[in-house]
């Protein structure tokens, strides 16, 4: 069975299809194209972002795709300086009205704090009130399931402590070279099933020489090792590409990683983001 056909449940029965389209960087007027590829070659999981400025185009690649909208599951997220209930309503608006797929299946807080202050002040009081319009907005059926993106633990405890719903998601970075070991243990303590985000470290790991000697040995591209190891672990991968062959390739992940490779990519260290580094994501600030 091919892994685009394969699903995880998440807490609240919801099913997520295992491998994901990222789409950062793919500019709304190419979305729609880029969305349709991923859809015609077998993806079921398209996920954006209000500040990739990009839903309307992955909307009407959803719409046009031939699709029944329940066979397809679209993620969003609400911008990361959104930290009042209002604001958050009506942003969740915006996102139905320009993503034009009659409901949203996951959205997620984009960021624990606003990215020119990432990881810098707390920002707990306004991320309940963020939370709470998601909730709102999951009750009133508009959202199938709830999440967030970039929370570490204590962020996570904030809204564990205040929610009625518990966060059904958290994305994050997740590569082999950064593995967040004691995140994902408590994630998969509570059931919050992790997506890896950046799978190939938004590319750097293409040139990354342990990595390559690891795929070799498998006869499998970087990007194939790198997205079988996130598999592996039991998160959701969303490797990003425009390219329909990249994204055929990146589904072809039928092969296993051994116990010991899986150990090395584990503990292996490969932060180096190159000139990447600018964004706050991979800086940490
Ligand atoms: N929540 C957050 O804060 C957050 C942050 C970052 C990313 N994300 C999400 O995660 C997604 C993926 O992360 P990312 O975009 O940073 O990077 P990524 O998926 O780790 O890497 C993307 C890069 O790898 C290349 N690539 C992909 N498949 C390839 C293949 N088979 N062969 C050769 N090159 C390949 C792409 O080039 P081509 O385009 O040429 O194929 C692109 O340069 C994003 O699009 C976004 O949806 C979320």
């Amino acid at each position: 069975m091919s892994i685009l056909n394969e699903t995880y449940a998440l807490s609240n029965g919801v099913e997520i299809p295992k491998l994901g389209l990222g789409t950062w960087f793919i500019d709304d007027d190419k979305a729609s194209d880029a969305v349709r590829a991923a859809i015609e070659i077998g993806y079921r999981n398209i996920d954006t972002a209000q500040a990739y400025g990009n839903e309307r185009g992955v909307g009407e690649g959803v719409r046009t795709s031939g699709l029944a909208r329940e066979d397809l599951f679209v993620s969003t997220k609400l911008a990361a300086e959104i930290k009042d209930y209002d604001a958050a309503t009506a942003a969740i608006d915006e996102s139905l009205a320009k993503l034009d797929v009659g409901y949203i299946d996951l959205m997620l807080i984009h960021a624990p704090q606003p990215w020119d202050d990432f990881r810098g002040d707390d920002y707990a009081e306004g991320n309940r009130q963020a939370w709470r319009a998601l909730e709102d907005a999951h009750r009133a059926g508009k959202i199938r399931a709830i999440g967030v993106s970039n929370f570490l633990q204590s962020d996570l405890e904030n809204i564990l402590a205040h929610s009625t719903v518990a966060p059904h998601v958290n994305q994050v970075l997740l590569h082999a070279g950064n593995t967040p070991e004691e995140l994902l243990a408590f994630c998969g303590e509570r059931n919050i099933l992790v997506q890896a985000y950046s799978p190939i470290a938004h590319g750097t790991l293409l040139d990354s020489p342990q990595i390559k000697t690891i795929a070799e040995k498998y006869e499998v591209s970087v990007p194939q090792l790198c997205i079988r190891y996130t598999l592996q672990l039991g998160t959701q991968p969303l490797p990003k590409t425009a390219n329909p062959n990249h994204m055929r390739s990146n589904a072809a992940v039928d092969f296993e990683i051994s116990e010991a490779d899986m150990t090395a990519l584990r503990t292996l260290d490969e932060r180096d983001y190159g000139e990447h580094a600018a964004f706050p994501v991979y800086s940490g600030k």
